[in-house]
């Protein structure tokens, strides 16, 4: 059995791309099996800078064959302009090197529309800030079903027809959404035209991928599985309703792949050595101080796919905790070590003070309600910081004594062995410790 997971531990962001990327030389088959074009995973190959959205980072490896998987939601406009960027820095992609299952819902303009008008209204008051991809409502009306069209139902007759019945009932829908000049018009003609001919050009790498994984199950191939996101923006065991819309804790793996769960052999989880999060939501270690601005610039925590200011603050040993017992994770990863240098001493939050509705407590159990993480003080310890640069250290035991510390204490209180060090995003920059 030789499946490997590959998980964020935080609220994304962790350098997963570049896992997977080291990773994949081991592996038969990568797999992208959730979320859609609201993951943004870098590639360093070579000096040259790879910016991925959907396409899995196997993708610059040969005899590795790629997979999007039937738990992904696709907007075919945006896979195909990235697999053209990619190809004209020569790198092949096509039927040989990748497939994409008839299973993943397509995302359409309507679901863009709504994403970019319901972003701006949360219940909860606070804006959940999504990347606008119109990601949830896709997964909304996967859901749903009654308005939710498939990659396979493309090459169907009565594609067209589908078209036309879902835009005469999401028009009133976004009309009675929109603000003053925000009103989007749905023309089913043009939408019909377009993705029929963006159907067309992926047709040859269209198949039914539960297939292709049963069979490379059966034939107990290694595969690689790339999750995007990370668990804490988990749908169902995240900071709700501060989460994306798909399982992006190691929960979600066979699900969204279409594989068996007893299939998985290894699961890597990363975390970063300290904690971003972009978008809304609750975050107790954020630092909006020169701290948060220091990390933000040494770890150039912008966006890769909305480009906005990363929140920074420290490591959060309880969150990580909660997402490695989550996914049973087996090999911790820590990243982005080398941003730590010449910041300091450095705190992790060992667990939070809570002022929840039954009054205050101390715990270092995660918890289920936004509003009592939002009302969480971390309680933290210091750790003397390094001035060293890491960038160049390939071993662990070149790493400076106080780095080597800093790694001992989380790995205690997350409760996980390190077997992974990432030092900067060349795929040379890793230091493996072995078990
Ligand atoms: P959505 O997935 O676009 O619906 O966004 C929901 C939330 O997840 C927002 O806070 C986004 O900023 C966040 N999010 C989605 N994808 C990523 C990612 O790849 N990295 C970090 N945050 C993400």
């Amino acid at each position: 059995m030789a499946g490997t997971c590959v998980i964020g531990l935080q609220w994304g962001d962790e350098a997963k791309g570049k896992i997977v990327d080291v990773l994949t030389q081991e592996n038969r088959m990568v797999v992208r099996y959730q979320g859609g074009a609201n993951a943004g995973h870098t590639v360093v190959r070579g000096g040259e800078k790879f910016k991925l959205s959907l396409l899995p980072s196997g993708i610059f490896h040969e005899n590795v064959h790629c997979v999007i998987a039937g738990g992904v939601v696709l907007d075919p406009i945006s896979i195909l302009a990235e697999i053209g960027s990619v190809t004209a820095r020569n790198v092949y992609i096509g039927a040989r090197n990748l497939s994409i299952s008839d299973r993943a819902h397509v995302i359409f303009p309507w679901h863009v529309a709504e994403d970019h008008l319901t972003n701006i209204r949360c219940s909860s008051g606070e804006a959940i800030g999504t990347t606008g991809r119109g990601i949830g409502p896709c997964y909304r009306d996967k859901a749903g079903r009654s308005f939710a069209i498939r990659l396979g139902d493309m090459f169907r007759s009565d594609f067209a027809e589908k078209v036309r019945f879902i835009v005469k009932a999401r028009q009133p829908v976004l009309d009675a959404l929109a603000g003053e000049g925000e009103r989007v018009v749905l023309d089913a003609d043009a939408i019909i035209e377009e993705y029929s001919a963006c159907a067309s050009k992926l047709k040859p790498m269209v198949t039914d991928t539960t297939a292709l994984l049963l069979d490379a199950v059966d034939a107990d191939q290694s595969v690689l599985f790339e999750g995007a996101q990370g668990s804490l923006l988990d749908i169902d065991h995240g900071t709700f309703p501060y989460v994306t819309s798909s399982n992006s804790s190691g929960v979600g793996v066979p699900a969204s792949a279409g594989i068996p769960p007893r299939f998985i052999r290894r699961i890597v989880g990363i975390a970063k050595a300290y904690t971003t999060r972009v978008g809304g939501g609750p975050f107790p270690t954020e630092q909006e101080n020169a701290i948060g601005q220091l990390i933000r610039d040494r770890g150039h925590e912008y966006g890769t796919v909305t480009k906005r200011p990363r929140r920074c603050g420290w490591f959060d040993a309880v969150a990580v905790r909660y997402a490695i017992r989550l996914g049973g994770i087996d090999t911790l990863c820590v990243s982005l070590l080398d941003v730590l240098s010449e910041v300091g001493d450095l705190k992790i939050c060992t667990s939070y003070e809570i002022d929840g509705p039954d009054g205050k407590y101390t715990t270092n159990v995660f918890p289920s309600h936004v509003e009592d993480l939002r009302h969480a003080t971390p309680v933290y310890e210091t750790a003397p910081g390094w001035k060293e640069d890491l960038s160049s250290v390939r071993t662990y035991e070149e790493l400076p004594g106080a780095a080597k510390n800093y790694l001992h204490r989380i790995s205690e209180l997350v409760g996980c062995r390190i077997g992974i060090v990432s030092v900067g995003p060349d795929r040379l920059q890793t230091i493996f410790i072995p078990g």
